[in-house]
């Protein structure tokens, strides 16, 4: 396989509203980042991936833009960002930037001409349609709640919208858009960013006809089958790619909500025709239920095994996956699969760790999780900040699906606000994030998790990130190595070798919180064998081996 810096980096998503604050407004902004370059430098991470930045009415936290080229005043200026660039550029990390071009914001002045009249040179830049019997063009419900069409009075027509009713797609199949996305990539290129992660790619291109979808339990239809890797989308990536990846040096990561291993073959295919690699949602959804995200069910590990094992094997030789638990978009993992409690924190945070960062792909770390970061008490609607939660609250509760207890408890376990509070960084006024008001509640066991704190101590979980990071950039076999699943139908461990040019590590991760016994495999009896990491100070290697709560061992033969 190619050797490239993309498959052996590691990349640390950092969500600058919550990030650092460095004028005391509450909102953390790209000054503050730049603050923190030392920080990041430690870790060992070799890119940045930065969520949104751009201007933006906020509906959605940045990701409804109304300018590409210009910079969110709350988080500063075009100079700020120039600044933050080359701070990352000095210390040697590169910096990618989200692109959010399925939809824009209704306040982009595109949208503002398209919506003007029927004829206006803009109207094709969205997808517009006639109502049916006086109610919408068809059934589909929005990711955010509520219908996916708005009624525009001006033109007598509706819009659709996958997102809020502030985020109209973009019709792709008008190669004026195309032109336009690609322009404005092409400049942020020229400024020598480093890449992008490209938001919710996978559902640029609709089936023409819009059909109607299955009705869910909310009283929409599905939109998936006829927008996720829909009739063109590949077409239009290599599109992209002719024109303007293939120009630069980059790292390309698609959000491909409804990939399957087969369609993630054509995306982030080694041939390097569209992306480098994407973000697959399958080991996400596992939890997933009837209302969808909102419940409190735990992932079975099998189940877990099973869909990242087959997305290992599946992509090996053929495409490159990434690695991730946590982004913007997700609750805590150390809260969702680890344990969080006080005893169990920091040791299952770092089996958590381990299990993904020594697999093929190129692994994610999202802001705080390499503190140990976890979900957040939050008390009652009031705290909540993100429009998919607030929304999904509205209309659950509203048409009576589920009562208001109830999904109170599954915004505190599901929402993506979980995420997304203030990055923690002492134990200080507001954690050290801001010396304002901050947007959204500081997790109050700020206190007892924080960098300051993590720094100065050795074995904290923290300085286990470094060296996982660490071993990733030394050992090739844990970039390119093979993978094979051993004990698939283990209920609480997770074991698994990658092997390259005759060398072998044999992975093993307790899952859970009682002692596990286990038999070292055939292959390895007798052999000579040491430990590459470990979340407990003295593995044993031995024919019968047994772990500990949450261990986490790596051996090297
Ligand atoms: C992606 C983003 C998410 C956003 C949505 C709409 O899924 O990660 O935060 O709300 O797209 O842009
Ligand atoms: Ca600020």
């Amino acid at each position: 396989m190619e050797r490239t810096w993309w498959k052996e980096a590691v990349v640390y998503q950092i969500y600058p509203r919550s990030f650092n604050d460095s004028n005391g407004d509450g909102i953390g902004d790209l000054n503050g980042i730049t603050e923190k370059m030392d920080y990041l430098k430690k870790l060992g991470i070799d890119v940045i991936w930065l969520s949104p930045v751009y201007e933006s009415p906020n509906d959605d936290n940045g990701y409804d833009i109304s300018n590409y080229r210009g910079i969110m005043k709350d988080f500063g200026t075009m100079e700020d960002f120039d600044r933050m660039l080359a701070a990352a550029h000095e210390k040697g990390i590169r910096i990618v930037m989200d692109l959010v071009v399925n939809h824009t914001s209704d306040e982009h002045p595109w949208f503002v001409e398209s919506r003007k009249s029927k004829d206006n040179p803009y109207r094709d830049y969205y997808i517009w349609r006639e109502g049916k019997d006086g109610k919408e063009p068809n059934n589909w419900g929005s990711c955010f709640s509520g219908s996916a069409w708005e009624y525009d009075k001006q033109t007598d027509m509706y819009y659709l919208h996958l997102f809020s009713r502030k985020q109209p797609d973009l019709n792709w199949d008008n190669p004026k858009v195309r032109d336009e996305v690609f322009d404005m990539m092409d400049w942020w290129c020229r400024k020598e960013i480093d890449g992008f992660r490209m938001d919710v790619i996978s559902l640029i291109s609709k089936v023409p006809e819009l059909p109607d979808g299955e009705v869910g339990k909310n009283g929409y239809g599905d939109y998936g089958p006829y927008v996720c890797n829909g009739p063109h989308v590949h077409e239009y990536l290599q599109e992209m790619n002719r024109r303007v990846l293939s120009k630069y040096d980059l790292l390309t990561v698609g959000e491909c909500s409804g990939v399957t291993v087969e369609e993630a073959k054509k995306y982030a295919s080694l041939d390097g025709k569209e992306l480098n690699m994407v973000f697959q949602f399958e080991h996400m959804d596992l939890d997933g239920g009837e209302s969808f995200k909102w419940n409190e069910r735990k992932i079975r590990l099998t189940e877990l095994k099973q869909v990242l094992t087959k997305w290992q094997l599946s992509l090996m030789g053929k495409a490159w996956n990434s690695l991730y638990w946590c982004n913007h978009d997700q609750p805590r993992m150390l809260s969702r699969l680890g344990n969080d409690s006080p005893q169990s924190r920091e040791v299952s945070a770092k089996m958590l760790a381990t299990c993904l960062h020594m697999m093929q792909g190129t692994p994610y770390v999202y802001q705080g999780e390499e503190l140990g970061m976890t979900n957040v008490p939050f008390r009652t609607l009031e705290d909540f900040r993100d429009i998919e939660s607030i929304n999904a609250y509205h209309e659950l509760v509203g048409k009576g699906v589920i009562d208001g207890e109830t999904m109170m408890r599954y915004l505190r376990y599901k929402s993506r606000d979980n995420a997304r509070t203030p990055m923690q960084w002492n134990d200080g006024k507001n954690a050290g994030f801001t010396e304002g008001t901050p947007w959204i509640m500081v997790n109050p066991n700020y206190k007892e998790i924080n960098a300051e704190e993590e720094l100065t101590r050795e074995d904290s979980v923290f300085y286990y990130y470094q060296k996982l990071i660490r071993l990733r950039h030394e050992n090739s076999i844990i970039v390119y190595g093979g993978y094979e699943l051993l004990l698939p139908e283990h209920e609480a461990l997770y074991v698994y070798t990658r092997e390259l040019d005759g060398e072998k590590l044999l992975v093993i991760c307790n899952f859970s919180s009682e002692e596990q016994n286990m038999e070292l495999p055939e292959e390895f009896a007798g052999k000579e064998g040491s430990v590459l990491i470990s979340n407990y100070e003295d593995p044993k290697l031995e024919k019968n081996l047994t772990l500990r709560a949450y261990e986490a061992v790596v051996f090297r033969f």
